[in-house]
């Protein structure tokens, strides 16, 4: 399996911050916000990696990370996107270097405090189709939101207005080879983006999508609000802690 990391986008919430570096630069206590979906990567034993970056400073990426060496890595691809087309544009970047594999994709300013171990098992043994990961928030009109109906996913909402459940999708989702075809599929949403909740929908709607609660607390950092709030978490219990007895 295949690891992606979605560094791409503006980051215009996060202005002035973002005016002269890549909102994945930014520092989470203390590391550069990017070090964190490498390492949730690597903790789950995945080590062939893309980064899909953007914007105006996307040379820093490789002047800080290079091929990896302190992560233990060998080599680290990258690839740019133009713009800022949505999740959905960003990863179908990844296709050439996912050569017909299964992925898992991280969204760059998701941050976990425990892992994705089990979860990357489990999709192994499914074959095929997807996996999300929800987490209980108290403000789900944020997110992607999972309407459950026993222990069926009915469907998924980007940001609605009104909220049918408190269960958000957290940015990191395990496909199968066939998500790109999926991808080519999409329409952009009213928003201009392509979304990653429509990609999702697909493998719902054909009943090949399955579901795990992430266990530890999961925060993104794409807000003044989240930013620190996701300084404050790492700080209190660190990010990304594998217990002996989960590998
Ligand atoms: O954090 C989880 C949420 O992420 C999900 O619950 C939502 O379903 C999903 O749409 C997304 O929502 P956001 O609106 O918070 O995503 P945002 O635009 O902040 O982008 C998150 C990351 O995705 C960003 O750090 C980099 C990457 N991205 C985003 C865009 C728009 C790209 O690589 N390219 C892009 O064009």
């Amino acid at each position: 399996m295949k690891g992606v990391i979605l560094a791409g986008g503006l980051g215009s919430r996060l202005s002035p911050l973002t005016k002269i570096t890549n909102k994945h630069l930014l520092p989470i206590y203390g590391k550069p916000m990017i070090f964190y979906p490498i390492e949730t990567l690597i903790r789950a034993g995945i080590t062939d990696i893309m980064i899909v970056t953007g914007g105006s400073h996307a040379g820093d990426f490789l002047r800080l990370l290079g091929n990896g060496r302190e992560f233990g890595l060998k080599h680290i691809n990258y690839t740019y996107q133009e713009g800022e087309g949505g999740i959905a544009d960003a990863l179908s970047l990844a296709e050439y270097f996912a050569e017909g594999d299964a992925i898992c994709v991280v969204l760059g300013d998701n941050i976990i405090e425990r892992n994705i171990v089990k979860a990357v098992k489990d999709f192994k043994t499914q074959g095929g189709g997807a996996k999300i990961l929800l987490k209980e928030v108290p403000d789900p009109e944020r997110f992607g939101v999972a309407e459950i109906a026993g222990e069926t996913l009915v469907n998924i909402v980007e940001k609605p207005a009104e909220p049918r459940s408190n269960l958000a999708v957290i940015g990191i989702y395990m496909y199968d080879g066939r998500v790109f075809d999926i991808v080519k599929t999409l329409k952009p949403s009213e928003r201009g983006e392509f979304e990653i909740t429509d990609v999702n929908n697909a493998y719902v709607q054909e009943g090949t999508m399955t579901w795990e609660m992430l266990q530890g607390w999961w925060t993104d950092a794409g807000t003044f609000e989240s930013l620190l709030r996701a300084n404050i978490l790492v700080s209190q219990t660190g990010a990304n802690n594998v217990d002996q007895e989960e590998l």
